[in-house]
């Protein structure tokens, strides 16, 4: 069996498994990254497209935030609407902070470069993923690639590989505690070169249901409108979209939207879902293979990136003999974290979705909740704060 040697091996090249790797090597620890797919279907999976500012600083310190701050735009605000209100969420003069928009696949892109220069290796195609040893000193995976199993020994494993990967299902069940919310409808999203309807995003909780006019560039818009969970793409032309676009959000940006043909169109399923603890012996789960949070608060990306924040650092002092302090403190101090976002993700949706067979009493509560931020600063304020993203 071929044998390679590394010190970290990082299961997922997606955005969290490419970041950790990218920080790493920035600081001489090698990795080896394993991925499931081709790096052509990792890049053409659309995905939110609002990065907080700590992470925006993190891209940076890893050295590949140079065409996010070439091509990516601020947004000092968003807006949060329903039929009869029209709320702007003013981040800057609130926080005096402000998010960035810029695709996750960009990011991707931009990471796949960086790590195609500095040389690491990126094995795709790989599956059978089986992590051993974990409670060793030194731990392997074992995998096939290529028709053949292979070996990886290492020192570490990131578990990076989302929602379905092996990673965390690596860890005892009875050693895991899960909580999780699944959410009774989906978003129906769609890419069209359009330029954007309004020059912030507009979230819009409206009797028809909800919308979400986001954009990458301007002339590139991600529109989605709440589907039931039944609903499949093709029951979905692109002028029923528009139609039901159209009716959702405020009439003022309506009257001046640009329709055209979609270039992606997708439905995802709502779900807010965590498994503690993030550590087991060498293993660390970052990001989505341990938690998922509705899109609602954009809030996906975002946390993985602040996941990584917290590991890789800890791993460079594991690896470089300067203690295990870090590591030791991972799960706690990310879960701290990702619970804060979790319950903004879950207030979000809760507050801008109509929910299937709802009575009264819940579309009094969330009119209340949108009225309540017309005209409170203190709750914009706290919208806005958990919106850029609370600090790392
Ligand atoms: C997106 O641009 O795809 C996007 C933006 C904000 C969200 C979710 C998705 O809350």
């Amino acid at each position: 069996m071929t044998v390679l040697t590394t010190q970290v091996a990082i299961i997922g090249g997606g955005p969290s498994g490419l970041l950790l790797s990218q920080l790493l090597n920035n600081a001489g620890v090698e990795t080896v990254i394993l991925e499931r797919s081709t790096r052509e279907h990792v890049l053409s999976r659309i995905r939110a497209g609002i990065l907080e500012w700590g992470t925006v600083e993190l891209l940076r310190e890893a050295g590949v935030g140079a065409r996010m701050d070439s091509e990516g735009i601020p947004h000092d605000g968003c807006y949060m609407t329903d039929d009869e209100l029209m709320v702007h969420i003013d981040f800057k003069e609130l926080t005096g902070k402000r998010v960035m928009v810029y695709g996750q696949t960009e990011v991707t892109r931009d990471l796949y470069q960086a790590q195609d220069a500095a040389g690491t290796t990126v094995l795709h195609g790989v599956s059978d993923v089986e992590i051993h040893d974990l409670d060793q000193t030194k731990s392997y995976v074992e995998f096939t690639r290529e028709g053949a199993r292979k070996r990886l020994e290492c020192l570490y494993v990131a578990g990076c590989d989302g929602f379905h990967g092996v990673s965390r299902k690596t860890i005892p069940a009875e050693k895991r505690r899960e909580f999780e919310r699944v959410y009774p409808f989906g978003w129906l999203g769609i890419l069209s070169e359009t330029p954007p309807v309004n020059d912030e995003l507009i979230y819009s909780n409206s009797r028809h249901g909800f919308a979400l006019a986001s954009m990458r560039n301007a002339n590139l818009v991600r529109y989605y409108v709440q589907v039931p969970l039944s609903d499949t793409v093709e029951d979905w032309s692109d002028q029923r979209f528009w139609d039901a676009f159209s009716l959702r959000i405020p009439s003022e940006a309506a009257a001046h939207l640009v329709t055209g043909p979609s270039i992606e169109k997708s439905i995802a399923p709502l779900r807010s879902f965590v498994s503690e603890p993030l550590r087991w012996g060498n293993l660390f789960l970052v990001g989505d293979s341990a938690h998922i949070v509705p899109p609602t608060g954009a809030k996906g990306l975002n946390l993985a990136a602040s996941d990584v924040y917290y590991l890789y650092s800890a791993l460079i002092d594991a690896v470089k003999g300067a203690g295990t302090t870090g590591i030791d403190a991972y799960s706690t101090r990310a879960l701290a974290r990702i619970w804060k976002a979790m319950r903004f993700s879950w207030q979000m949706t809760t507050m801008m979705h109509r929910f299937d067979g709802e009575d009264a009493f819940a579309e009094q509560m969330r009119k209340a909740t949108l009225a309540h931020l017309a005209t409170s600063e203190a709750a914009r304020r706290d919208l806005a704060e958990n919106y850029i993203g609370l600090p790392f």
